[in-house]
Parts: C-alpha cells; structure tokens; sequence
C-alpha cells in the first residue's frame, strides 16, 4: 500500500475542506446578452437585459452569459498555449517567474486566507506599463511602473494573451453599463475609474490533487477587484456561497463557451452594498486537471473607492469607509505569499460599524 506524502501547507482546516456530497438544485442564473451584442437590438430588449442583470446581482452576485461576442477561436487558442506552457518543466516555467518588480510572471506559492493553494498561475498585466504604488503604506506616493513578463514558449503566446484582453476590455464595458443601470446610475458611470485600470488576465492550472478531500485549488475568497469574467474548461471544480439562508456550497457547471461573471468588493462598496461580493471556491480533482481564465477587472490605483454619491441618501448611509485601490491590492499580494499571523485584508476592514 503507497502512502501519500501529505504537504501541510495545503491542508484546509476541516470546516474547509471540500463535501463529498454535492448539491443539486438551482444553479446561477444563465443570462443571454444578445440584446447588447447583436446588431439591432430593440430598447424594450435592453430593458429586460437590465431587469435580468439587476436581479442576477442582488440574489447571486454570480451568473453566466451566452453570446457575449467573444470569438471562441480566440478563447481555443488562449486555452491551448495556456496547456502549453503549463506542460513545460518546472526549471522552464519560472524563467518568467513573478517577482517584487511587476504582478506579472508565473508562480505556484499563492495562499488564500492563509492555506496554500492547490494551483499554478501565469498573470498577465491589461496595460503596459501599469502604474502601482511601490509599498501598501499610505503616506508612501512612489509610483512602479509594472510590465507584463514574456514567455518565449509557446510561440505567439504574447499577441493571443494581448488580443484576448482586448475583447475581455469590451465585455466588462458592456457588463459594467448594464450593472450601472441596473442600479438607476448612468450607462458610463463606471468609466472614469478605468483609464489607467490595473487590470490583468490570469491563466489557472489546477493539476490533479491525490489528497482532494483535503486541500482547495483556491480556497474560499471574494475576488477584490470591480468584476471578474472568467472562463472554465469542462472539468468543473468552481463553487459559489448561496447568498440564501443556507450558505451552502453550489457547483458552477461548466456551459460551453459561456463566460462566468462574478461581483467582486469594489461594486460591492460603489453599490453601497446593494450588490455584494460573493464567496466561492474551487474544488480539486483527484484525476483530472482543470484551467480557467479569469479576467480581474480593476481601476486605475489612485481611485478612492466608495459608495457612489447618487446611491447615498438619509435613509442610506455610506456603509465603508474610503480606499485606495491600488493600495487594498498590494496589501493583499502581499498577504498572499506566505503564511501570515493576521487574517489577510478583507473589504469587511472597511466596514463602518
Ligand atoms: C480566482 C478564482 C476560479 C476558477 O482565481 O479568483 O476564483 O474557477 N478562480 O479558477
Ligand atoms: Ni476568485
């Protein structure tokens, strides 16, 4: 009998680690966006569109959208270097390995919420260069410059990489005029803040885990940007938190070249929590290796998120207090490296009691 060396690192405490049991049910609502990407669409359309959108926010904060207009090809090809370069060797991987001087590059060291993460990741920066702050301290205003790393393997990777971030940039525009209105807000509400976004695309690799009862590809999290779209193969392993009194844990199907959408806490603060942020998590697979994309939509650093001043009335307060972007985000890098005393910065920090 073979016995498994088991990395404590990775182990979940047991109200973690994933059920054997799965729910079955209602899943996330599945949204046609065809009203915003086809060529004559009619205003009464766009109206449901937004009632749809409005109602996916408030009750999942999490839902999937069919013709978005993304060209699959463009998705295939990105799916398929992804493999490629994933498959190299370890000594290969890290020539473009992250390091202090850009979020950029390839790792296999992130912790959520302080358990190591059952993953490899190459992140690719949307601008270049991206402007950061160098330190997460306040009263610190150096700029870095940040550049996206290269791989020379495999071939093209760089100009697929560019190309799907073009269209990931039209889709969270369209999504964001139509959470906007959703919320009574003007379509382009949410443009100002994203001249110099920090945006950045992330390629997942989730090998198969022999002790999958045990460890999280990703441990639970809410993502900390504006939204994230992301794109998952058919393996499945991506759960999501209930917002209903049960809070249990549901499976995201794959559904073939739909794009997953989920809030993430700086709609939450804009929306003055009208839309919330929403746990989830992904599940390893003891056989099967899995990929995703997510596309983390993000503001420029030096926006000051708060709640948006058209949404602030008497009877509705601001519930968080202001922050810097950009320095929420490097706190939170920061925190995602190692094992730390302290619970990592989250968006109930900013709460105001
Ligand atoms: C993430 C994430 C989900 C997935 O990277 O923040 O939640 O399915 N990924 O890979
Ligand atoms: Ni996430």
């Amino acid at each position: 009998m073979g016995t498994i060396d088991v990395d404590q690192a990775f182990i979940q405490e047991p109200e973690h680690r994933p059920s054997l049991s799965t729910i079955e049910g209602q899943g996330i609502p599945v949204i046609n966006l065809s009203p915003v990407t086809s060529n004559n669409p009619s205003l009464s359309s766009i109206d449901a569109l937004v009632k749809e959108i409005g109602s996916a926010c408030k009750e999942w904060g999490f839902f999937q959208v069919t013709n978005h207009g993304v060209p699959l090809s463009l998705r295939r090809n990105l799916l398929e270097a992804s493999k490629s370069f994933f498959a190299q060797s370890l000594q290969d991987k890290k020539k473009v390995s992250r390091d202090e001087t850009s979020a950029s590059g390839y790792y296999d060291t992130e912790h959520t919420k302080n358990v190591r993460d059952w993953k490899e990741v190459f992140d690719f920066l949307a601008k270049e260069p991206t402007l950061f702050p160098l330190t997460s301290d306040e009263h610190d205003d150096r700029i870095l410059h940040w550049t996206n790393k290269n791989p020379q393997y495999p071939p093209h990777f760089r100009d697929i990489l560019k190309e799907y971030i073009k269209e990931m940039e039209k889709l969270s525009y369209k999504l964001l005029e139509l959470i906007a209105l959703s919320l009574g807000l003007e379509s382009k509400r949410f443009e100002e803040f994203f001249g110099d976004q920090t945006s950045f695309v992330r390629l997942n690799y989730y090998p198969p885990c022999p002790y999958s009862h045990l460890a999280l590809g990703v441990g639970p999290h809410k993502d900390s940007g504006a939204l994230t779209i992301l794109a998952q193969d058919d393996v499945g392993g991506l759960q999501v938190k209930r917002k209903t009194h049960d809070q249990e844990w549901i499976n995201v199907e794959p559904i073939l070249h739909a794009y997953i959408i989920n809030l993430a806490d700086i709609i939450q603060v804009w929306s003055n929590g009208a839309y919330e942020s929403v746990e989830h998590r992904v599940i390893v697979n003891s056989e099967k290796e899995r990929f995703s994309i997510p596309y983390f939509l993000f503001p420029a650093h030096d926006t000051e998120v708060k709640p948006l001043k058209e949404l602030i009335h008497e009877h509705n307060p601001p519930k968080y207090r202001p922050y810097k972007s950009g320095k929420f985000l490097l706190k939170r890098f920061e925190g995602n490296f190692q094992k730390q005393r302290e619970e990592n910065l989250q968006i109930h920090h900013f709460n105001i009691a």
